[in-house]
């Protein structure tokens, strides 16, 4: 897909991996609607995107609310909308047996349920592109278990199979999906994890020049699935 002049809704796009995508997509000439909680930290990326993009919306909300999907659903209806990415996303590192109900209730509701939720919605929107792409930011953890991290490689799976079905869906109708699995990148997803070692974690503007590159093949290629791993596991 030529990305000039086509927009793009990115969650999750104040910080780390969607940050980076954000800011990729604009010196592509991609105009953007970005969305994160945090609207101080949002507002810095739009200002640095609009520099190089014709319009940079921003919705600051949660996703796991449905006013923030909906009013989302309505910037994308007003603005049009050719590539969902499908990125927010929380982690929980701890041994199973200490996982709260509440801790289950909240991974799910940002990792899987607010991705399809989104998705859902705007689904009707990509289909009138004729050529759409959606992107879901999944994680290696979405590939194999990890010890503690029970909870997070669950939420992955579940996305996993969603992307997986979606794609067969909604490919005859000029809809790519491209599901992304990467390892450990430097971003501030272990933030409220202590003392965790991103030592040799990969550079997240790295991980987001593969996504977007993906993202520029022609309607008539399309790459289903990318797995980044770090070189020093
Ligand atoms: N970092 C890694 O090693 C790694 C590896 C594989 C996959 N991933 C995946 O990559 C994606 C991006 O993570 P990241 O590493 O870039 O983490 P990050 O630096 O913590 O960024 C997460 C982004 O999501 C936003 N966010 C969090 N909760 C939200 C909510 N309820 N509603 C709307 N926005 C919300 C955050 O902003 P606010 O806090 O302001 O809302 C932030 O912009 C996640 O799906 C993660 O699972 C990360």
């Amino acid at each position: 897909m030529e990305l000039k002049g086509k927009t793009a809704l990115i969650t999750g796009a104040s910080k780390g991996l969607g940050k980076e995508i954000a800011l990729r997509f604009a010196s592509e000439g991609c105009n953007l609607i970005l969305n994160s909680r945090g609207k101080d930290s949002l507002e810095r990326v739009a200002e640095e995107c609009k520099r190089m993009c014709i319009f940079c919306e921003t919705f600051a909300g949660d996703i796991t609310e449905n006013r923030t999907i909906d009013s989302l659903s309505e910037i994308s209806k007003r603005k049009g909308l050719d590539i969902l990415f499908n990125n927010a996303g929380m982690i929980i590192i701890q041994p199973s047996e200490k996982n709260t109900d509440k801790e289950m209730r909240d991974i799910f509701a940002l990792n899987v349920l607010a991705h399809i939720n989104l998705t859902q919605k705007l689904i009707p929107l990509l289909k009138e592109r004729g050529e759409a792409q959606i992107v879901n930011i999944i994680s290696n953890s979405g590939l194999e278990g990890r010890p503690n991290m029970s909870l997070y490689c669950s939420t992955k799976f579940a996305l996993r199979g969603y992307t997986d079905s979606l794609r067969k869906e909604v490919n005859k109708h000029g809809i790519k999906v491209l599901g992304v699995y990467p390892g450990g990148i430097r971003t501030n997803l272990f933030d409220e994890i202590k003392d965790y070692n991103m030592s040799g974690f990969m550079d997240p503007k790295e991980v987001a020049q593969i996504i977007v590159d993906a993202c520029k093949l022609s309607k008539g290629a399309s790459v289903d699935d990318i797995v980044v791993n770090r070189t020093n596991k």
